[in-house]
């Protein structure tokens, strides 16, 4: 048996409000007990979105009533909506902003409403992004003139984490998450899956960018699931929305990287737990861990996961290393495959913790 602490996922997309029949606060924070987080940051492109006071409220009740582990919820970026984000910035987990075009409404188009979020949000506070490309290089642009943090979500490309490896080199206070599937699938792999399977954003890429991201592990600060439901049938119909679940088997693929030594114990507890925390000031979690039997090797199989959606693209993959046991505040959460929280045990990180 080895012992984890209670792993933070900085990266979820659990559909509440708006797309139960996707995910919702119990089974997405189930599933990710299942995978060995206990701590999970909700992504604000729902339904409606959350852009403000009274929709921040919305979903921060349905989380108090319904999250089986911690959680942090962050507040999206829209045009016109500064000064309201900033108002909630001390209950968010972060301020989220859409550079690119993604799955839902949200999207910064104009310069100068990236200026007024960079004007409004607290400069103690994350920001955090979906930049790719030119996007990336001009946000960094944006963290140098500042001169505060930005979080860069999902980095995929080989040229996008050497320019983050060079902007951290000169001294800009940028970090960054990278997803399990772009750490583990290239596009080769996508060719292999129906093709609305294989949507995500960013998308699969090259065997080239896989080796630098491994190349260059160091850079990566934080590895988050970006777990984004999608049921079958829509992937399976015409205009696949993107996105993968991942939240459950993110843990156990690192872990089986860890047996194939890609990877170390410490590796992993650095951009799952210490990295994330330092990033996001994530307050601890007293008499908390993971029991993982390292032994037991197993079939990854969508049938099996808490995850509304039950597919994964990783099906019929052997992994090595099963979570056992999961506890948070000394009380046994999962074991052997159930999860015995009761929905609403989960708290908010930023309640009574401002940053
Ligand atoms: O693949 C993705 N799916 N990328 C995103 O940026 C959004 C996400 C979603 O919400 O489905
Ligand atoms: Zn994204
Ligand atoms: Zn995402």
């Amino acid at each position: 048996m080895i012992k984890f602490p209670g792993l933070i996922d900085i990266h979820v997309h659990l559909r509440e409000p708006g797309a139960e029949y996707k995910e919702d606060f119990s089974t997405g924070t189930a599933a990710a007990l299942a995978g060995g987080i206990t701590t999970v940051f909700a992504m604000p492109n729902t339904d409606p979105p959350i852009l403000d006071q009274a929709s921040f409220s919305a979903a921060a009740a349905l989380a108090e009533a319904k999250a089986c582990c911690d959680y942090g919820i962050y507040l999206g970026a829209a045009e016109h909506n500064a000064r309201d984000a900033a108002e909630v910035s001390n209950l968010a987990a972060g301020l989220k902003l859409y550079l690119d075009a993604t799955y839902g409404s949200l999207l910064l188009e104009n310069l100068s409403s990236w200026t007024d979020h960079f004007e409004h949000w607290p400069r103690s506070r994350p920001i955090v992004a979906h930049a790719e490309q030119k996007t990336l290089a001009a946000l960094l642009t944006f963290s140098y003139i500042y001169q505060r943090p930005v979080h860069i979500c999902h980095v995929s490309r080989k040229d996008e984490i050497l320019l983050i490896k060079e902007a951290k080199r000169r001294g800009i206070p940028v970090t960054c998450e990278v997803a399990p599937h772009h750490l583990f699938l290239t596009e080769e792999d996508g060719k292999n899956m129906d093709s609305g399977r294989a949507s995500v954003s960013p998308r699969l890429a090259s065997l080239s960018d896989q080796q630098a991201l491994w190349e260059n592990l160091e850079v990566i600060d934080c590895i988050a699931s970006d777990h984004a439901p999608h049921t079958l049938k829509e992937k399976d119909g015409n205009h696949a929305p993107p996105g993968f679940p991942g939240v459950e088997t993110t843990l156990p693929l690192l872990l089986n990287a860890m047996q194939e030594d890609r990877l170390a114990k410490e590796d992993i507890i650095q951009k799952m737990f210490v990295n994330p925390k330092r990033i996001f000031s994530i307050p601890d979690q007293q008499d908390t861990w993971v029991e993982i039997d390292e032994t037991h090797s197993y079939e990854l199989t969508g049938p099996e996961l808490f995850t509304k959606v039950k597919w994964t693209p990783f099906e019929g993959k052997r992994v090595q290393g099963l979570v056992r046991r999961v506890v948070i505040r000394g009380e046994t959460v999962f074991q052997d495959g159930e999860c015995l929280a009761q929905p609403g045990f989960g708290k908010n990180i930023r309640r009574n913790n401002p940053v």
